[in-house]
């Protein structure tokens, strides 16, 4: 038996202004998305932007269901616009908010285990990572350099 380590790097920015200009432009406008999400079940609102090469910046944001398992998250409402609209425009970088209407969420928030695996496909598609900075509703940004350092062990079409 033989054991591996597996290690995440992540930058920390103590608040936007610290984030380089064009990180910075992108997360005001997940944070504009947010503020227009629908969740009005779980007063949790997400918003997502998305760099394309190109520069055109496209936005999600989590839409909800009176059935919920038909909502769908932030992340995955914009990288499948993306897809659906831009299909061989390389994704530059996603930028991520979430704040809760009843609670502070000062800690960065990260996209969920669904969102990563469906942001994976379109890393794995262009051949290049995807730069995601998250952050919850004010307060401190993460920074990993693509989707594969929150995902280890990808589960790919290599598989299938
Ligand atoms: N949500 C997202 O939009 N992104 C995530 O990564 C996690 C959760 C949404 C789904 C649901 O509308 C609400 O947040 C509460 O889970």
């Amino acid at each position: 038996m033989k054991k591996i380590t597996i290690q995440s790097h992540l930058e920390v920015y103590d608040d936007m202004h610290e984030l380089p200009q064009d990180a910075r432009d992108l997360m005001l406008k997940a944070i504009e998305a947010r503020e227009a999400a629908y969740a009005p079940y779980s007063e949790f609102h997400v918003g997502a932007a998305i760099l394309l090469a190109q520069g055109e910046i496209i936005k999600g944001n989590n839409q909800e269901n009176a059935s919920y398992p038909s909502g769908l998250c932030a992340e995955r409402t914009a990288i499948y616009y993306a897809g659906a609209n831009f299909p061989d425009v390389q994704i530059m970088a996603m930028a991520i908010s979430a704040k809760a209407k009843n609670k502070e969420t000062p800690d960065p928030i990260p996209p969920c285990g669904a969102c990563r695996q469906a942001i994976a496909e379109y890393e794995v598609k262009q051949k290049a990572p995807i730069p995601l900075y998250f952050m919850g509703g004010r307060g401190k940004i993460l920074k990993s350099a693509s989707l594969e350092n929150l995902l280890p062990l990808l589960f790919t079409h290599d598989y299938l």
